[in-house]
Order: C-alpha cells, then sequence, then structure tokens
C-alpha cells in the first residue's frame, strides 16, 4: 500500500485526504498552517508536519496548494516524487525540482464544507515518465475508476471549460439569488428551472435549446431589464452575454 502525503491544508487537500483515509491508504499531512493541522489530524486521526520537507518513505507528495505557490513548495520537497493538482500549472514547473514529477488533476469544484462523489469525477493524470505514469494512475485510481490521461496543452482548456461550467454559472446564480432577495422572492424558485436547464443542457447541444430575449433579439425586454438591474457590473454582465447569446444565433443561422 502506498504512503501519500498531501501538502497544503485548503480545500482540495481536505478531499483528498478525506478520500485516500477512506480509501485506508497511508496518508500524512505537510502544511503550514497549525490551526488547520490540528483539524485534520482530529478529523482524520493522520500524522501532521508544519514544516514543508523531505519526510521519508513516501510514494508521492501531492501538491495542493495556491497554483502561484506550487513552485515554491516544490523547491522545498527537492528531488521527491512530485505531483500538483492544478488546471492551468505546466506539469514541467516541478521538472526544475525532480526527475519524478506529474499531475493529478480531479475535474470537480471542492469546497470543505460540501461533499463530492468521487465515483463520478473524472481525474486527469500527466506524468514525467512511463514508471511515474503508472504509479501516479495507481494512486489515482484510489480516488476515482474515472482516470484519463491528459497533456499540460489540453488541460488547460478543461480547466478553461471548467472555469464556464462551474465559476460562471455559480456567479450568475449568486447574482440570481441577489435579485429575487432584494425584491422579497424566493430563491428556491428558481430551482425547477435550473434543474431543466441541466437536464437540456446534458440532453442536447446547449445552443440548440436557448431560449429567452437574447435569442429572440427581443430588444425592448433587454432595456427594460438592464434599467431594472441598475447594479453596472450585472449590466455588463447581462449585455456582454446577450450579445454572445445573439452572435451565436446568428452565426448558427448563417450556416442555415
Ligand atoms: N478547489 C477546487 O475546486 C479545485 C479543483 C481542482 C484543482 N484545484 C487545484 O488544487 C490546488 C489547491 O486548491 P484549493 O482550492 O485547495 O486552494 P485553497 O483552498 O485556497 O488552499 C490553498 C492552500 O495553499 C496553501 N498555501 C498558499 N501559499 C502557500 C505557500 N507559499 N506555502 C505553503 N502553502 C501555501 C494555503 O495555506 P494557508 O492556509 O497557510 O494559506 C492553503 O492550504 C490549486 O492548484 C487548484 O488549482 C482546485
Amino acid at each position: 500500500m502506498y504512503k501519500i502525503a498531501i501538502v497544503g491544508s485548503g480545500n482540495v487537500a481536505w478531499h483528498l485526504t478525506k478520500r485516500l483515509v477512506e480509501q485506508k491508504v497511508d496518508v500524512v499531512l505537510l502544511a503550514r498552517n497549525k490551526s488547520k493541522l490540528a483539524e485534520f489530524e482530529h478529523n482524520f486521526n493522520i500524522k501532521t508536519y508544519d514544516k514543508i520537507k523531505p519526510i521519508g518513505g513516501i510514494d508521492l507528495y501531492i501538491i495542493a496548494v495556491k497554483d502561484s505557490a506550487i513552485a515554491h513548495v516544490a523547491a522545498q520537497l527537492k528531488n521527491q516524487p512530485l505531483a500538483h493538482t492544478a488546471g492551468s500549472i505546466e506539469m514541467d514547473l516541478l521538472s526544475f525540482y525532480t526527475d519524478q514529477f506529474g499531475v493529478i488533476y480531479p475535474f470537480q469544484t471542492f469546497r470543505r464544507e460540501t461533499d463530492v462523489s468521487w465515483q463520478q469525477i473524472p481525474v486527469f493524470v500527466e506524468a514525467c515518465c512511463p514508471d511515474f505514469e503508472q504509479k501516479i494512475s495507481s494512486i489515482a485510481n484510489l480516488l476515482s475508476p474515472n482516470i484519463f490521461y491528459l497533456n499540460s496543452h489540453k488541460r488547460q482548456y478543461l480547466h478553461l471549460a471548467g472555469v464556464f461550467t462551474n465559476n460562471f454559472i455559480n456567479h450568475l446564480l449568486s447574482i440570481t439569488k441577489q435579485i429575487l432577495e432584494t425584491h422579497g422572492l424566493k430563491y428556491q424558485w428558481v430551482f425547477p428551472l435550473l434543474q431543466k436547464t441541466i437536464e437540456n443542457a446534458q440532453k442536447f447541444a446547449p445552443g440548440q435549446v436557448q431560449t429567452g430575449p437574447a435569442v429572440r433579439n427581443d430588444k425592448i425586454v433587454i432595456e427594460k431589464h438592464l434599467k431594472l438591474l441598475q447594479n453596472p457590473d450585472w449590466q455588463k454582465v447581462y449585455s456582454a452575454l446577450s450579445q454572445s447569446i445573439f452572435n451565436s444565433t446568428k452565426s448558427s443561422d448563417d450556416l442555415d
């Protein structure tokens, strides 16, 4: 059985630790934040270290820190087997610090307070060399049965798609909630609509099932909505999205 060191104590570190401990893997945690270390110890009954440095006997250090700190952390783990978990950071960044390096990128949104279903999460791996690829893949396989090999170039497009799918949709829902609650309306009234939107997007090409004022080029309603919005940031979001919806309708009409 592998001995894995998770590096970092944020959202991804939490979920990786939880899953690997559930899978009976020997996990230790290395992170700089002492109060977070105590929470990991308490929740998962694992050994933790408040210094990021090699500790010996580790099969893989999984670096789950913020993207801009990956190089700094890797420099503290020289000549160790390393993987990072970032969508938009090239694997080769790690090659400056070790000759065993790779990536384990779980394509999901992770927040400590919400559970995830690892069985369904696609996990994308990349590795420096065939032997290490085998090791990284079998470790990733402890997280999820859905393992795919993806190079750094393609992974950045997957991450970009994830920003549209999760971050932007989530932001639009945050605006939705504020609009409704400011006007004494219930946020949960949108849930059936949200459900149908996701259902349609999974069944059909999303561009083919678009409805609303932008696709109809209904300028009167669009102007009315812009006035109701008032918040200049939200007006810009509304205008940019409406324009993009209208343009994509136009270009698909041109193809007819
Ligand atoms: N969250 C997601 O949905 C998601 C999904 C897939 C991949 N990822 C990737 O996973 C990685 C971790 O993301 P996250 O969401 O878990 O981030 P996060 O919750 O913001 O946690 C960031 C972690 O980085 C640590 N850190 C920051 N600067 C550091 C430094 N100089 N030295 C040591 N530790 C440092 C922080 O420690 P302190 O608490 O001490 O500041 C914290 O433990 C990122 O590469 C991200 O791109 C995230």
